[in-house]
């Protein structure tokens, strides 16, 4: 099956091009938009109604440029507002989670550290899954402050240090060895938290399993491109060069009030 229309992808800012990355290195034929909707960022701290209509305003935007799948890039809008965008629009949606999972089953000290936002710790859908794994201690930590500081590009901050410090000694001393990371942006802290945690203490997201399972989706049920050349495009209603330095020079950015 052959469908040459783009993947859709948004998140609430520019954290989600780390699954955006992962998809375009699997499918690297493929068109890709991606949506940062950086001027209503952090999500993490808003209701589950306003998230919910975000998630509904993004997924308008890319039906508007046809997507053919949309990838739901960001944890708290998918596990706050999955269900009711699978509702409401016929398109395939593909949502990320924190990668509990993985890390639980593999735990050997069974105590494991989740760090993600408010909105994606306190949501049903999360809270669920941590039910599946009662024999695994699950340390979790809200990751207050982060989300910002890499909107405005202080990846490498003072302040940044400081509040990984904060979040992941207490999880240290727990003795976790597995460290979810339950934000897409998050994975842009991976250096800076590899100097804080022990070495045999192993972090683990979902980019790579998201672009797996989107692979599996369009494969079976919407069809892949068949296009020698494909095209990368990224939209953003707020400071464009936080996203440039991120994903590169060479792609194509472009503002619009979304
Ligand atoms: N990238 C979003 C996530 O995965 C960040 C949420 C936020 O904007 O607070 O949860």
């Amino acid at each position: 099956m052959v469908n040459n229309n783009p993947i859709g992808l948004f998140d609430s800012g520019v954290g989600g091009t780390s699954i955006w990355k992962e998809i375009h290195a699997l499918l690297p034929h493929e068109n890709t938009i991606y949506l940062a909707d950086s001027k209503n960022a952090p999500y993490g701290q808003k209701s589950k109604e306003e998230i919910i209509a975000l998630s509904k305003k993004n997924t308008e935007f890319l039906l508007n440029k046809n997507a053919k799948i949309i990838v739901v890039a960001c944890n708290t809008a998918t596990t706050n507002a999955i269900k009711e965008l699978r509702a409401y629009y016929k398109v395939p949606f593909i949502g990320i989670e924190p990668a509990i999972k993985p890390a639980a089953n593999n735990s050997e000290t069974h105590t494991i550290g989740v760090l993600a936002t408010k909105g994606t710790l306190s949501s049903e859908l999360f809270n669920q899954t941590v039910l599946n794994y009662p024999n695994t201690k699950i340390i979790e930590q809200i990751g207050y402050g982060l989300v910002s500081l890499i909107e405005e590009g202080n990846i490498e901050s003072k302040e940044m240090t400081q509040l990984l410090h904060d979040y992941l000694n207490p999880m240290v001393k727990e003795n976790i060895d597995y460290l979810v990371l339950g934000c897409s942006h998050y994975p842009y802290l991976i250096p800076q938290i590899k100097k804080i945690l022990p070495n045999h203490i192993k972090i683990i997201d979902s980019g790579e399993a998201v672009a797996r399972q989107t692979k599996i989706i369009l494969s079976d049920k919407v069809g892949l491109s068949d296009m020698k050349k494909s095209k990368q495009l990224f939209y953003t209603n707020s400071n464009p060069i936080v996203l440039k330095n991120l994903i590169g020079g060479k792609y194509t950015i472009l503002e619009e009030n979304f």
